[in-house]
């Protein structure tokens, strides 16, 4: 079975990014063979990948949800990590179009993603689709969200992040019995630092607001991540040595520990 996952929070900056770059790759190199979509016009994943995402030779995430006659296949770019091979289909600011353009073009804008994902997860090409989903809450993450099995909420060890946590948590669930769908929602603690009372604060509302259920694995402040993404490569092609390659190794094993 191919598991679907979002990684999902409209407050930007928590890591979202980071976790699904960091995540795919180290399921990569676990034998997992997975597929990573970029839905934030913003790009990051494939310039984190070290991709030219204004190349004009790639097709994009744009391309797959407004182009009918594009399949998922058409639309995807290879990336070499170690020698394993992560498939990506990148974005760009064009992507940010999409939402608009998805409503004059099709009578359910809201499940384009998931009719373009239904052959490969039919044929099971795929152990884990990952999808990073942009700051906001409109179209492209509802695409997202109904695509998916499993959404992960990243929350960064901030004040204001506590007050984000409220929202998304109650948001999701609205999503939810609106669309009459089910998926189940993680908690995953980002940026931690050991020696903030904050980050031992949030931890706690966050158990709260997702009834526990939080991944056991938090990924803690590391620089490393930040210099590996400047480089265009993720933690396991960048610094063995380093936290950050620890914790979303961790992490990797902790959701493959779960089962497909
Ligand atoms: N654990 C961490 N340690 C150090 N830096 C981190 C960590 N997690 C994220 N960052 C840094 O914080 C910044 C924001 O991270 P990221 O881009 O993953 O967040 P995001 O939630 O995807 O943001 P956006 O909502 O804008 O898409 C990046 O520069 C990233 O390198
Ligand atoms: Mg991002």
């Amino acid at each position: 079975m191919t598991k679907v996952i979002s990684i999902a929070n409209q407050k930007g900056g928590v890591g979202k990014t980071i976790t699904a770059i960091n995540l795919s790759s180290f399921l990569t190199i676990l034998n997992k063979k997975v597929l990573l979509i970029d839905m934030d016009p913003q790009g990051h994943s494939g310039i984190g990948l070290g991709i030219d995402i204004e190349d004009e030779d790639y097709s994009t995430t744009y391309d797959l949800l407004i182009n009918k006659d594009k399949t998922l296949d058409d639309c995807v770019t290879e990336i070499d990590i170690k020698d394993k091979t992560l498939d990506l289909v990148i974005s760009n600011v064009e992507l940010s179009y999409a939402e608009r353009e998805l409503e004059k073009l099709y009578r359910s804008p809201i499940q384009i993603l998931k009719k373009k994902l239904k052959p490969v997860v039919k044929s099971k090409v795929y152990d884990y689709i990952i999808i990073d989903c942009p700051p906001s809450l409109g179209n492209l993450a509802i695409n997202a969200f109904l695509s998916s099995d499993t959404i992960i909420v990243p929350v960064a060890t901030s004040f204001f992040s506590l007050h984000g946590v409220e929202k998304i948590a109650g948001t999701l669930n609205e999503i939810m019995d609106e669309l009459e769908i089910e998926f189940n929602i993680f908690g995953l603690l980002t940026r931690y630092r050991r020696n903030q009372n904050v980050s031992h604060e949030v931890h706690q509302t966050m158990k709260e607001y997702f009834n526990n259920n939080m991944f056991k694995t938090v990924i803690r402040e590391n620089i490393d991540l930040e210099k590996a993404i400047g480089e265009g490569l993720p933690i396991c092609e960048y610094k063995k040595s380093s936290n950050g390659y620890l914790d979303y190794k961790r992490l990797a094993m902790e959701i493959m520990s779960y089962g497909n």
